[in-house]
């Protein structure tokens, strides 16, 4: 099955994508410029933010529960479930790190934010 991805941080360009390929093969093989590093959903580099649609990205370990609340998806292993728009690369990750000087950890934050199954979160 073939999904439209709208890039909205370029100009809305649409791509169609198989369904059962990572979206960073599936972009970078149309020629988007995406940054990457260890294409195995570890290493946070090829984060974007999806603004609409959905993704299954059960494969990731970069991201915690936060940075998957504020719509960070790990694109070298996520597979699109419907068609979607994304921001993409560094201008996307706004959120994606959290400042420790303006925003500090409350109390009860301060254990490990590891992402829980997508059946069990909320
Ligand atoms: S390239 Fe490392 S998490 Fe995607």
């Amino acid at each position: 099955m073939m999904h439209k991805i709208t890039i909205k941080n370029r100009d809305n360009i649409t791509y169609e994508v198989d369904h059962r390929k990572p979206l960073l093969d599936s972009l970078k093989a149309k020629g988007v410029d995406l940054p990457y590093g260890c294409k195995y959903g570890g290493c946070i580099t090829c984060a974007a933010k999806l603004i609409n649609g959905r993704v299954n990205q059960t494969a990731q370990v970069a991201l915690n529960n936060r940075q998957l609340n504020n719509g960070y998806v790990i694109l070298c292993v996520a597979r699109p479930v419907t068609d979607c728009t994304f921001e993409i690369g560094v201008e996307s990750h706004d959120l994606l790190y959290r400042n420790p000087f303006t925003d500090p950890l409350e109390d009860h934050e301060l254990k490990a934010d590891i992402a829980t199954p997508l059946e069990n979160r909320k």
